[in-house]
């Protein structure tokens, strides 16, 4: 819908439920807060962390919200979006991260170029982790090479600490037989659920806030409607209640009723 007099009806500073939300505007849930201890951990020890969560459950936007807490002086974090490539793809992907580009070379320059800059970062005193969004996307021998990468001849330190990001199959990917040695050093899950019906409360109040609305607009049973419409998943959730404030928009109701998150949900099918 290109109309835009919904914002005029309500009030509302900018577009409501959007998509790149700031870091400091990202909710906290308790969920959140667990994927931050989760994640601190497993760097903390070099190890690996999974996060796993169904699709629009807040994964992205919770890797965002860790890597914002941690000051760029102290940490390098490689942060890459998968894609379903080769090994010499994602190798790319992370040596861009570093500031090296390299349009093409061998595996085995790669992978030193790779462990060659990890070392220099890390003797300067900097932490270092790779964060893998979208990591159920990655071809299974990714996961092989992927070890490699950890590996140091100098006994066991500095290890690469990664988070592996995605949907639930990343966890079945992991089981198999070339990537063990891998999942072997998984030390912390996380996995992301719909949201229960009394955060989804406060998660519609949230975005309104985000939006310089301070009144609640959305009635009890619209949030009860916009909660079972998601099954609690966030993306969902935005949808459903933007196009709830549209409908109540357009029929000039000062609030947004349950049926207006219907109205809004055959617009979306
Ligand atoms: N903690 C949060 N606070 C506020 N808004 C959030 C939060 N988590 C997610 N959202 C909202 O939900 C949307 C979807 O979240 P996100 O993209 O992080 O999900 P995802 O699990 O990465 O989805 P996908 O499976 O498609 O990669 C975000 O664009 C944002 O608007
Ligand atoms: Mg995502």
């Amino acid at each position: 819908m290109m109309d835009k007099s919904y914002r005029q009806f309500f009030a509302l500073q900018s577009e409501p439920f959007s998509i790149d939300i700031k870091r400091k505007d990202i909710m906290v849930t308790p969920s959140l807060a667990a994927v931050q201890d989760r994640i601190q951990y497993a760097i903390r020890l070099g190890a690996v962390a999974l996060i796993t969560g169904e699709i629009g459950s807040g994964k992205s936007t919770a890797l965002r919200y860790v890597i914002g807490g941690f000051h760029p002086s102290e940490y390098k974090i490689i942060y890459i979006t998968a894609t379903s490539g080769s090994i010499l793809e994602l190798y790319r992907q992370i040596l861009s991260e570093l500031g090296i580009d390299i349009k093409s070379a061998s595996k085995a320059v790669m992978t030193q170029l790779i462990k060659r800059e990890i070392l220099e970062i890390t003797s300067k005193k900097m932490k270092i982790a790779m964060m893998i969004d979208e990591a159920s996307l990655l071809r299974l021998e990714v996961f092989a090479e992927l070890h490699t990468l950890t590996q140091f001849e100098q006994d066991s330190k500095p290890f690469l600490p990664i988070i592996l990001s995605g949907q639930i199959n990343l966890v079945d990917n992991l089981q198999y037989r070339n990537s063990l040695p891998l999942a072997s050093r998984v030390i912390a899950k996380s996995h992301l659920k719909g949201i229960d019906l009394k955060t989804m409360d406060d998660y519609l109040r949230h975005h309104l806030a985000i939006a310089g609305v301070k009144r609640m607009l959305f009635e009890d049973a619209a949030v009860t409607a916009i909660h079972q419409g998601s099954g609690g998943l966030f993306r969902k959730a935005n949808h459903l209640a933007r196009g709830a404030i549209i409908a109540a928009a357009k029929s000039e109701s000062t609030s947004v009723t349950a049926e207006h998150v219907r109205l809004s949900a055959t617009e979306i099918l």
